[in-house]
């Protein structure tokens, strides 16, 4: 990847056709456990929940002006948790921006949650996600077989 230099936007209202375009990638649907296609009508009310709670909860990555992916952090209600998602558009992927932007959620929960556990769920046969969150210092705490064939596993980070 060139110099041009990476930036994390906190997502606003203007941002939402940006993160649906990014949301609606068939190759990261793929890996998500709902993979059909976003009706924007969904992604509306969607994005207006993760805007209206208390804080906000979207960050996009800009490469230069190029948006190239975001990151989500929410709190789970059943369990008081932290959730993270994260989604880098393919010819993206695989050049360390995945770290980049798990080092940055990870900054966010040490700074203003620092109590709550941060989580997320991926597929086990998703080798690029896994290697990126076990890097980071995630860990396997449950698995589920319900999906298909494939195995979803629930990660935790290990403080
Ligand atoms: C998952 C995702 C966020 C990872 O980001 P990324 O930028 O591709 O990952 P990185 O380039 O930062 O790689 C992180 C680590 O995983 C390793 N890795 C990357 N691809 C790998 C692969 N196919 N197999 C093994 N290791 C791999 C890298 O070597 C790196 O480790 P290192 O720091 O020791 O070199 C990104 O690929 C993505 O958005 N994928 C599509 C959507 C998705 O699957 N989201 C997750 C749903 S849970």
């Amino acid at each position: 990847m060139n110099k041009v230099k990476l930036r994390c936007v906190r997502a606003k209202f203007e941002h939402i056709k940006i993160v649906y375009l990014i949301r609606n990638n068939p190759e990261i649907r793929k890996n998500l456990i709902n993979s059909d296609d976003i009706v924007y009508f969904d992604h509306v009310k969607f994005y207006r929940k993760m805007l209206e709670e208390k804080n906000p909860k979207i960050f996009l990555i800009y490469h230069g002006l190029i948006p190239i992916g975001f990151f989500d952090i929410k709190n789970k209600t059943e369990t008081g948790d932290l959730e993270v998602g994260f989604k880098i558009i393919p010819t993206y992927q695989g050049k360390g921006i995945g770290k980049i932007m798990m080092n940055r959620a990870i900054q966010i929960r040490d700074r203003k949650y620092p109590d709550k556990n941060l989580v997320l769920t991926v597929f086990l046969d998703n080798d690029n996600a896994l290697n990126t969150y076990r890097k980071a210092g995630f860990k396997i705490f449950k698995r589920e077989r319900e999906f298909g064939k494939r195995t979803l596993a629930h990660m935790k980070l290990q403080c």
